[in-house]
């Protein structure tokens, strides 16, 4: 690692919305062909030398070792670090942990309690930021997830989504991707956990196509995929109020039973089967769970090659 200020734009991996269509394509093009390279058993050591920070302010199974497989895949290393351990923890600043962490390492990635984190990280500091999850969205999830729709499905270009229950985080990163790629997107929220009016704002000034429709049995119909995710989010408090508004929007057979014959049932796990999915819909044949799983590995490869420029 060199300390070296740059007169280059850096490229973060901040919010889907931030970067170019061009780029996001090129980036799941790019994971395709490491997804190819990787099952031949070709290694690109591409990033020797080159270390992750990893900061998670909240617990991760998916992320954080996908991108620990991912750097060290790439010739890179990965340092994990907890905000218990780390001063963050006990109120060192976000702009203070940045400037420091900039001379250690050449990319930071972190899971955030605080979107603002996220943004602070690459205000103040002087190298890569990439999203591994925030209160606002969760952008790396998306990307394996047109990674792993096109795998089975083909282009999502023209395709209709449909997301299920809590308009979150990850419905957030959905909504901004209907625009960035040119698919159409129904929510069916409950009106009291609708999701981002401002990611909808911009999705549809940006060309795309997104209903909001209440009943879940409209919003399903006859669509090519529909997405679910977990009642309670980490950080959520109010678990009894979620169960309770979000009942009536568990995708079950019934629900899936209206979308297209050969529709894709999708959710970045964890799940919580019986709740907002049946067992039989989670693991059964419609479902893609373990695809997009794997695909975080490949798809987050891409995302880093983009950020150290090497695509
Ligand atoms: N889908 C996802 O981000 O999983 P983890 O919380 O396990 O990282
Ligand atoms: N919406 C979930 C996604 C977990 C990967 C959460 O924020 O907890």
């Amino acid at each position: 690692m060199v300390f070296e200020e740059t007169h280059h734009p850096i490229r973060h991996f901040l919010d889907l919305r931030d970067i170019s269509k061009q780029d996001l394509r090129l980036m799941i093009d790019t994971a395709r062909s490491v997804k190819t390279a990787f099952k031949n058993g070709e290694t690109h050591e591409t990033l020797s030398g080159k270390i992750m920070g990893m900061i998670f302010e909240k617990r991760s199974t998916r992320t954080r070792i996908s991108f620990e497989v991912g750097m060290r895949d790439l010739g890179g290393y990965s340092i994990y670090m907890n905000e218990d351990q780390i001063q963050i923890g006990r109120g060192e600043s976000i702009s203070d942990t940045a400037k420091v962490l900039s001379r250690y390492m050449d990319v930071i990635m972190i899971r955030a309690n605080k979107h603002e984190s996220l943004l602070g990280l690459a205000e103040h500091g002087h190298i890569p930021v990439i999203n591994g999850l925030t209160d606002r969205s969760h952008p790396c999830q998306i990307m394996a997830d047109i990674l792993t729709y096109e795998e089975h499905r083909g282009s999502v270009s023209g395709r209709t989504f449909t997301w299920v229950g809590d308009g979150n985080n990850v419905a957030t990163s959905l909504i901004e991707a209907a625009a960035q790629f040119d698919f159409n997107l129904n929510l069916s929220c409950p009106k009291e956990l609708q999701p981002s009016s401002e990611a909808i704002a911009w999705a549809r000034e940006n060309g795309a196509t997104i209903e909001l429709i209440d009943n879940p049995k409209e919003a399903v119909k006859n669509v090519d995929a529909v997405f679910a995710d977990c009642w309670v989010s980490m950080g959520d408090k109010d678990a009894d109020f979620r169960h309770k508004v979000l009942a009536p929007f568990q995708v079950n057979a019934e629900l899936m039973a209206l979308a297209k014959p050969d529709a894709l049932f999708m959710h970045c796990l964890p799940a919580h089967r019986g709740e907002e999915v049946t067992a039989e819909v989670i693991d059964g044949p419609q479902s893609v769970v373990f695809d997009e799983a794997e695909n975080r590995l490949h798809a987050q490869k891409a995302i880093i090659l983009y950020c150290f420029k090497q695509i």
